[in-house]
């Protein structure tokens, strides 16, 4: 009878709640775990790829992709399942119409063998866009979206992409990388907002805010997954998932900032560092994963492991002596789910453990419950998926042009020696070479229709390399030879001959697409092959214009003083050729800053916000910043002044704020876009400050002769660092500010 009773109770907080609220109560939620077996919340726990319910199977899926039914009923009736992921190797783009019967047959069969009515949660890597579904819009990579310094617009582009992915009937993705990019050998650098702290975290409220918006459980809304917590990106060596070693004030002054931001934009999940920090495994780590990002950043999403990376505990870390002990010691650590991805072993260890007393039902509890609170809070029950003719918009016009003003924006003008740039189209007769002049995946980079990115063959129709971009401009002006491919000089008599006949020259030098452990490199140096092309072409002494598309700042100094002008690129994307054709003839006035210090040599990797070394009273060049160009760089077409700063306070009051004026003017006779760049610099304190910091900044475009007045608005804590006890704090002190050449002292109390 009791039983009967408690029954009616939970059908009438689902029905009461779907019907007047929407969504799905807690209570509601509590109620239905309550019903759950164990098997059943281990399912939830679990995530596998689309691989072991594919015809095909992982990372060989059929072509199209189709579900095998009795390996799906299996994962649903047997394990319970409750999330799918699906990752580009060897499956490429899937169409949106493939999607759809996709995820209708998953959402079926779900409907038919689930014992209760929980809805899957499929989510996906859609890092510049909804990069595995076939038309979609492709975004710059993340470093180049930094390069921008516009977060508005990099709102946008995240706003596309939920709804790209979201038209994919996917409503979680494993994006944005929040790891600060302080590591430029790393393989993943590209995925990175760069190496600053006040910039990535602009950035990152921005994407956070662009994925999930103000209501998550919009169709056009997907579920942001911060990645990766924490300190993936510094590793030691610089290759992909080797130790990283970390003080504790380091990893909360670099590492740390990025990911508080984003959970207070209300990020929903988080995936975890597949590698270590100071000998133990991320994923074990229960002062990273409770005791930090649960009871000091109050994170109430879902925490995502990274591939496999439970069982690596014992096949890498060596850490757990048995798979089990591994599930173990992830679970009681804070994992909520495990991307197990290919096999069931996860779900009967789990069961097992639980039984067994091993790890206790509360702790399975809090993370079942904190999983069917995103898929509610996602709509999912009410709405698992929507029809593909919801989205009109998924691959329009108006998509591809705010990925081109994205592409625009970020576009880099390192070298423009005696105003050679912008070319005037149809003049001069050009040559235009070099192994990334004519091709998609070379703009693109990795996590592009493919895992790698480097299949030729899923390319997206009629977009433009930076060859047939000029082509479109320049006609019979233009003529190409490859002369070298990324790492040997191809037939460099053709180059030559054509060189000679030509006017200028337009050499574009790139990097093999590659992420994870596949990209890594032994030395920052750009290839040999590439550095020759250069040097061969200016004998010539003809103009050239060097454009660089790399994953990370491979090292060119010494073709730099050889070349004209340099337009750095990074990874602009599928309209970066058309991008890129416009900067070099002018339509667009470039307006991209670097993210990133760029160094001259692959041994001198010296951040921009450094502690003092050069100014000592003996010669200490040795220990000079020296990089090839500095953080925050890039020039115009046009030439902007500063006026002097103006406060309106020199002294700083605890919980009071000041307000910094300056007014920046445009002198040249081109529209442009500036960065007002306002920098810090504690004169002492008792951490060794750094010799500039960024704490503020500010994109405006002015007209010829526009003045504009700029108001950046700080706080105490602007000017916060982390003490030796670890703690973030103020020091009362002198503060030099400092935006372009101009400076103001004030005290901060
Ligand atoms: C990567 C993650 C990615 C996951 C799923 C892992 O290898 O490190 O960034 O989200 O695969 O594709």
């Amino acid at each position: 009878m009791k039983i009967k009773v408690l029954f009616f109770l939970t059908v009438f907080a689902f029905a009461t709640t779907s019907i007047f609220a929407q969504k799905w109560s807690d209570l509601a939620i509590d109620s239905l775990i309550a019903k759950m077996s164990i098997e059943e919340k281990v399912g939830q726990m679990t995530q596998i790829d689309l691989g072991v319910v594919a015809e095909g199977g992982i990372c060989n899926l059929k072509q199209p992709q189709r579900i095998d039914i009795t390996k799906l009923q299996e994962a649903i009736g047997k394990y319970k399942i409750g999330s799918i992921l699906n990752v580009g190797c060897g499956s490429g783009t899937i169409s949106g119409p493939n999607w759809n019967v996709i995820h209708q047959t998953i959402i079926k069969e779900n409907k038919k063998t689930a014992r209760l009515p929980i809805p899957i949660l499929y989510g996906i890597d859609a890092i510049h866009g909804a990069n595995y579904t076939k038309g979609a819009t492709l975004f710059p990579q993340q470093i180049a979206q930094a390069a921008t310094w516009n977060p508005a617009l990099v709102e946008q582009a995240n706003a596309v992409s939920a709804y790209e992915t979201r038209a994919s009937g996917i409503p979680w993705n494993f994006s944005p990388v929040l790891d600060l990019g302080r590591q430029p050998l790393w393989s993943r650098f590209f995925e990175t907002y760069g190496e600053d702290v006040c910039l990535a975290s602009a950035m990152a409220r921005a994407a956070i805010k662009g994925l999930q918006g103000d209501e998550v459980s919009s169709k056009y809304k997907v579920a942001a997954c911060m990645k990766h917590f924490l300190g993936y990106s510094f590793s030691l060596s610089g290759k992909d998932r080797t130790p990283v070693w970390l003080s504790e004030r380091e990893m909360r002054a670099y590492f740390l900032p990025t990911f508080q931001e984003a959970i207070a934009t209300g990020a929903k999940t988080v995936m975890i560092n597949s590698g270590d920090i100071n000998g133990t495994p991320v994923h074990a780590n229960y002062d990273i994963l409770t005791t930090l990002l649960r009871d000091e950043l109050k994170f109430k999403g879902v925490a995502v492991t990274d591939w496999e990376d439970i069982y690596k505990l014992e096949q890498l870390h060596r850490v757990a002596a048995t798979k089990k002990e591994a599930v173990r010691m992830a679970i009681m650590a804070g994992v909520d789910m495990s991307m197990v991805p290919n096999d069931f072993q996860f779900c009967d260890l789990l069961v097992e453990l639980i039984k067994e007393g091993t790890v206790p039902m509360s702790r399975i509890d809090l993370s079942v419950k904190r999983i069917l609170s995103l898929k509610r809070d996602l709509g999912l029950f009410e709405h698992p998926i929507y029809a593909v003719k919801d989205y009109p918009a998924f691959g329009s016009v108006d998509h591809s042009n705010l990925s081109y003003q994205a592409a625009a924006e970020c576009l880099t003008l390192l070298k423009n020696k005696n105003a050679v740039l912008p070319l005037v189209a149809q003049k001069d007769k050009i040559l235009v070479c070099g192994p990334a002049a004519h091709s998609l995946n070379l703009l693109n980079g990795a996590w592009t229709h493919t895992w790698q990115g480097v299949d030729t063959t899923t390319n997206t129709p009629g977009k433009k390399t930076i060859l047939q971009a000029l082509q479109e401009q320049y006609g019979n002006l233009l003529t190409y030879a490859q002369g070298a491919s990324l790492d040997a000089l191809i037939n460099t008599e053709e180059l030559l001959s054509k060189a000679n006949s030509a006017d200028k020259i337009v050499v574009c030098l790139g990097e093999l697409p590659s992420t994870e452990v596949p990209g890594n490199i032994k030395s920052l140096d750009l290839p040999e092959a590439q550095i020759q092309l250069v040097k061969q072409l200016a004998s010539l002494g003809k103009p050239i214009i060097l454009v660089c598309c790399f994953n990370r700042p491979r090292i060119i100094a010494p073709i730099i003083p050889l070349v004209d002008a340099m337009v750095y690129a990074y990874l602009p994307g599928d309209e970066g050729g058309r991008a890129i054709a416009d900067c070099i003839t002018g339509r667009i006035n470039p307006s991209g800053k670097l993210p990133f210090t760029y160094p001259a040599a692959s041994n001198d990797i010296v951040h921009y916000d450094r502690k003092r070394t050069e100014d000592l009273d003996i010669d200490f060049s040795m220990n000079a910043y020296q990089p090839s160009f500095d953080f925050g760089f890039g020039l115009s077409y046009t030439q902007f002044i500063y006026a002097p700063i103006s406060i309106s306070t020199d002294t700083l009051k605890k919980g009071s704020k000041i307000l910094v004026n300056c007014k920046v003017k445009n002198t040249g006779a081109r529209r442009g876009a500036e960065v007002l760049q306002l920098y810090y610099n504690d004169l002492v304190a008792s951490i060794t400050p750094s010799v500039k910091k960024l704490t503020a900044f500010k994109k405006v475009m002015l007209e010829p002769n526009e003045e504009k007045e700029i108001q950046l608005e700080l706080t105490s804590e602007s000017f916060s660092f982390i003490n030796k006890n670890n703690q973030r704090v103020t020091e009362p002190g002198l503060i030099e500010l400092m935006i372009d050449q101009q400076k103001k002292l004030i005290y901060v109390e």
